[in-house]
């Protein structure tokens, strides 16, 4: 795809998250991209870390309603079944971002995994929702899994990323514009 066409798709894709819930939490899909987003801007990220917030929950816009889940499989477009939403997230942008980029998207979920075993008040901070889906991802991770994750260069974004994750879930929360993010991600387009 020309980079015009991925600005597009990726639109389409957030545009179809007004209308839906995300998870139990009192906002929409959309609005929670544009609130990570805007965390991330807020907190002086750098536009690839704004692009990853804003792309976090790619996995979830992709994915019909009833396909989506925390802990089960999912179809994507090339049929082939995977784990969670972040790694389906993670294929889908597979071809147009930097690796920085798909880390974060693609282990947002083990991130929660990662700072509820090393920061106990993290945990205790997380939201009923959140929780909930803890122990279907996975629940705290083992020796062996913390050390596999922290041997990444990216441990430190994926866990920004995750806060801010965890921060936009806030009714009527102002955020900048879709067209404004969508600006940034052009910036930081891989295309050949
Ligand atoms: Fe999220």
């Amino acid at each position: 795809m020309e980079p015009g066409e991925v600005l597009d798709y990726i639109r389409d894709r957030i545009e179809g998250g007004r209308g839906r819930q995300y998870g139990e939490e009192p906002v929409s899909e959309y609005e929670h991209a544009l609130q990570c987003a805007t965390l991330a801007e807020q907190d002086g990220a750098d536009e690839e870390l704004v692009v990853a917030a804003l792309l976090h929950d790619f996995g979830r816009l992709v994915v019909k309603d009833d396909e989506l889940s925390d802990s089960v499989e999912s179809d994507v477009d090339d049929g082939v079944k995977r784990k969670d939403h972040g790694e389906v997230g993670a294929r889908a942008l597979k071809p147009y971002f930097s690796d920085q980029v798909l880390f974060c998207v693609g282990q947002h979920a083990e991130s929660k995994r990662y700072l509820c075993t090393t920061e106990p008040e993290y945990h205790d901070g997380l939201s009923a929702g959140s929780i909930t889906t803890l122990e279907k991802q996975g629940g705290l991770m083992s020796a062996e899994e913390l050390e596999a994750f922290e041997s990444s260069p990216f441990v430190s974004d994926a866990v920004r990323v995750r806060r801010w994750d965890d921060g936009g879930k806030i009714p009527g929360m102002q955020t900048k514009s879709l067209d404004h993010f969508l600006e940034v991600t052009g910036r930081q387009l891989q295309t050949a």
